[in-house]
């Protein structure tokens, strides 16, 4: 999860990173107010998950309160490479006598850590790494040692910055070591980090990406999840522990195990192009357990998705056995009642196929379709998913 600048800020707070007092904000009134609070000039800066906001006129200087007004009317709903600006940061504006570059980062090559460090800090970093490689030293972080104060100040070194400044920037460095560690960051980067004229070493940007699989060790980084930018489906999925990802189809698709699921996908796009092209509407892995539970959460998703038109639920049993995932389908059905309203193929394959088959045909419900090969089921829910699409089309014909 890549976070805001002032979320990354919040965690240097949280490890005694030096930085910029600020607030953020959505109103250019509050950051007229902000201003006022912290009394000095301010820098008004657009929050958005994109690197060159300061090119782009989303980082300005205001030297009154009135300024950060205006800065702020113009940066909130600027653009910056497709980002819309929602929220704008209000920091105070730090005298600035050089800019320097650091990060840590997964070095996922050489299956280790990297830290890389520059002098040439402020500008685009890819530029430097291009035309003056050899001022951008990258220094591998052994994951055990980690980073103390001597190797902090070995990384500044390395990193040409000058000797006068080495002991100062290795406190701050070590702290953002700190920082990656701790919050189980992938990626630490400030650019700039800057030296003032009384040589105090601040971390004037922040971009931290947060490891996923690390979520469980951080109940607090949930409040990071950026809900606005998360699609409402996706949502609900994750809050059902389910693997499902939005696509712009109209087949819904509920399988076992990742490999099963991305071959559905192509089984039923291929199949889609002999039905007017209608395409997969998302991948959806329920796991291991088909429970009635899971099934039913599954279910929900996917008809809540207004574009799906047909569902294919393609399993195979293992060590969750086809009776067990049929079970799950009649369970999930009578929970969800008048809600499933769309019809069903289902193709079982594996542990117990006979026993699942029979407690469909058994149940005979009229929206499920058992289909006996994932050929089979694909093309069935492709076709029911097109004569859905050709009934809207005729209907709303009709209306007119
Ligand atoms: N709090 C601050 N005080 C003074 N100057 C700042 C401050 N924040 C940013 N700047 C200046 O603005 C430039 C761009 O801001 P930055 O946060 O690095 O955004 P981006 O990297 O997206 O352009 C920085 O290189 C720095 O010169
Ligand atoms: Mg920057």
């Amino acid at each position: 999860m890549d976070l805001f600048e002032y979320q990354a800020k919040e965690l240097f707070v949280k490890h005694g990173v030096p930085s910029s007092e600020g607030r953020v904000t959505d109103t250019a009134e509050e950051a007229r107010a902000i201003a006022e609070e912290i009394g000095k000039p301010v820098m008004v800066k657009a929050q958005v998950k994109a690197g060159g906001r300061g090119k782009a006129g989303g980082v300005k200087y205001a030297a009154t309160p009135e300024d950060a007004f205006t800065h702020g009317q113009n940066i909130l709903g600027l653009d910056i490479k497709g980002h819309i600006t929602k929220k704008i940061l209000v920091a105070e504006a730090k005298d600035i006598a050089s800019e320097y570059y650091i990060s840590f980062l997964l070095d996922r090559t050489n299956r280790s850590y990297l830290a890389m460090c520059s002098v040439e800090g402020g500008m685009e970093i890819e530029e430097v790494a291009v035309e003056k490689p050899e001022m951008l030293a990258k220094v591998p972080v052994d994951a055990v040692k980690g980073v103390d104060l001597a190797f902090a100040r070995s990384i500044a070194e390395q990193g040409h910055l000058p000797a006068d400044i080495l002991d100062a920037a290795a406190v701050t460095i070590q702290k953002l070591w700190e920082v990656f560690v701790n919050e189980d960051a992938t990626l630490v980067e400030v650019n700039p980090l800057v030296r003032t004229p009384d040589n105090q070493i601040l971390a004037l940007d922040g971009k931290v990406t947060l490891d996923e699989n690390a979520e469980f060790r951080h109940a607090d980084h949930v409040a990071f999840a950026d809900i606005d930018a998360t699609d409402p489906l996706e949502l609900k999925a994750k809050e059902n522990d389910l693997n499902y990802v939005k696509l712009d189809g109209e087949v819904g698709i509920i399988g076992n195990g990742a490999g099963l699921v991305m071959s559905t996908l192509d089984v039923v796009a291929y199949a889609g192009e002999n039905h007017g092209g209608v395409k997969p509407a998302n991948f959806l892995d329920i796991g291991g357990g088909a429970s009635a539970a899971v099934m039913a959460a599954g279910l929900d998703v996917i008809l809540g998705d207004e574009q799906v038109k047909s569902v294919f639920v393609n399993v195979f049993g293992g060590i969750t056995a086809c009776d067990a995932v049929a079970n799950g389908i009649v369970g999930a059905l009578e929970t969800l009642g008048a809600e499933a309203n769309k019809p069903l193929v289902v193709r079982l394959d594996g542990n117990k196929v006979e026993e699942g088959r029979r407690i469909l045909a058994d149940f005979a419900h009229p929206l499920v379709t058992l289909a006996q090969t994932m050929d089979e089921g694909a093309d069935k829910a492709a076709e029911l998913a097109a004569s859905d699409c050709l009934q809207v089309g005729r209907n709303n014909t009709a209306a007119k």
